[in-house]
Formats: structure tokens, C-alpha cells, sequence
């Protein structure tokens, strides 16, 4: 079976503040951060191919990837309204690219643009032989609070403490994350509210990811703050 990377980047990074341009163009050390996800994704020699799904006629793709793409890298502008669907549309792509059903996917945000070859290949490894297929996942190191009265969608000026949840047994869940084309497309294929990462899919059909430790460097650039540290990771990297 093939290995083939899937790179949802039609996001319009609303989070990293307003008016700015989608994060996975935004530049930090002399690149935007969807060059240095694929930098650090094609040194992969596992991987078949890189398809990168951009927003149809998003005016900033032609600006801001460089002309020259890595040969084994292809931009489809086949976006979704949610990333699910982003990724959904991705898998599509990747059968007309010629996927079958028993190649593995690895699904890789864009936004997490610190991501080396070496945690790529560390999933590989331990997925490839895997039933299922698994995710890089981080076991929490912080205290947990669930809040009182929460509402969806909103973080609360007045939030309060209802309980401390145990931190027990619990992982951060990062990317990528590692499933069989045929899975992934069938977990896909059902109602996507609140699928906000392919595990959360695939569990639903009642199956068990596996959790493959990875960095806390492997964070998704969120928040305007995550810029400049990612940019510091990034330089003392190349140092
Ligand atoms: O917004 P969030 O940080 O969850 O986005 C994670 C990744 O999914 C980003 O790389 C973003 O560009 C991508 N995305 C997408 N299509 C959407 C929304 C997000 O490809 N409609």
C-alpha cells in the first residue's frame, strides 16, 4: 500500500485576527507556513504524494505558493465551508490521482507548520501494520477545568470553574492523522457536525485510533501570539 499525504489549507484562519490573510499564508522565517508544512512533509520519501486542498478561487494561492512546488506536491482548489469537508473533497482529489482503497492517508493540517520529517515518520511506523491506523497525540500535561454553563462556539469573559476533569488518560489530539483511504471515506461519508479531526470520524464507525506520542513543537498556529513562537522554533531550528 501507497502512503499519500493530504494537506487541508482553505481554512480562512479567522482566529489569528481579524483582517489578516489565511494563516497558512501568513510568513514567519522567510516562508509562509503552508511552505514549510510541505517542506518538512516531502523530505518524507515514504510519502507518494503531497495534495494540498486550497478554497476554490482563493486569490491569495497564486501570490503567496511559490511557483516552483516540490515535484512530488499538488494543489487542488477543491475547499470546503469546514475542514471536514475540505479533507472530504481531498479524498475525491486523491482517487482521481490514482489512491486505492488500501492506501494509507496521512492528513496534515497546514496550519501545523512545525512538523518534522522524523514525527511523520514515527506515525508511519507504528500505523503501517496497524488494523485501523492511528494519530500523533500528546498526553496533556495541564490541569483540565470544565466550565460552568458553557456555551458552544464562545469563550466567556465570566467563565467559571464547574469541575476539574482528570487529566488521567487524556491526549491532546495533533496531526497527521493515519487511516486507509476506504476508511476514511466511509467515515467521512456520514453527517459531519462536530468532526473537527479524522479520528473523531473513524471512531464513530466504532473503531480504536492509535495514539502515537508526539511533540508539544507539533502545535497548530492558532492564536496571533503561536506566530512568533513558531517563528523562534523555526530560526533556532535552522541555526
Ligand atoms: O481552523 P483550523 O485551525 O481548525 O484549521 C485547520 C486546518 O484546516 C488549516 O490548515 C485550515 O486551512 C484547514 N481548513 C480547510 N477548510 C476549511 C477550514 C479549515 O482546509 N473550510
Amino acid at each position: 500500500a501507497r502512503a499519500w499525504a493530504l494537506v487541508p489549507a482553505a481554512g480562512q484562519g479567522s482566529r489569528a485576527g481579524t483582517g489578516v490573510q489565511p494563516k497558512q499564508y501568513r510568513r514567519i522565517a522567510g516562508h509562509s507556513l503552508l511552505e514549510h508544512t510541505l517542506h518538512a512533509l516531502v523530505q518524507v520519501q515514504a510519502l507518494a504524494r503531497v495534495l494540498v486542498v486550497v478554497a476554490p478561487g482563493d486569490p491569495l494561492r497564486a501570490a503567496h505558493l511559490p511557483t516552483s512546488l516540490p515535484q512530488r506536491v499538488t494543489v487542488q482548489a477543491v475547499g470546503g465551508p469546514t475542514r471536514a469537508q475540505s479533507v472530504r473533497n481531498g479524498l475525491a482529489a486523491l482517487q482521481t490521482l490514482g489512491a486505492q482503497a488500501h492506501d494509507w492517508v496521512l492528513v496534515h493540517d497546514a496550519a501545523r507548520c512545525l512538523v518534522t520529517p522524523a514525527l511523520v515518520e514515527r506515525l508511519i511506523d507504528r500505523c503501517r501494520h496497524d488494523a485501523v491506523g492511528g494519530l500523533l497525540a500528546l498526553p496533556l500535561a495541564d490541569t483540565l477545568k470544565q466550565q460552568r454553563d458553557a456555551q458552544p462556539g464562545s469563550v466567556d469573559a465570566d467563565a467559571r470553574v464547574a469541575q476539574t476533569v482528570s487529566r488521567q488518560g487524556k491526549w491532546l489530539a495533533q496531526t497527521p492523522q493515519m487511516f486507509r483511504l476506504g476508511l476514511l471515506c466511509e467515515a467521512l461519508a456520514a453527517d459531519l457536525q462536530d468532526v473537527t479531526d479524522e479520528a473523531s470520524a473513524v471512531e464513530r464507525l466504532g473503531y480504536h485510533p492509535l495514539l502515537v506520542p508526539s511533540s508539544a513543537q507539533n502545535f497548530k498556529v492558532t492564536y496571533p501570539e503561536d506566530f512568533a513562537l513558531a517563528e523562534a522554533i523555526l530560526r533556532a531550528r535552522s541555526e
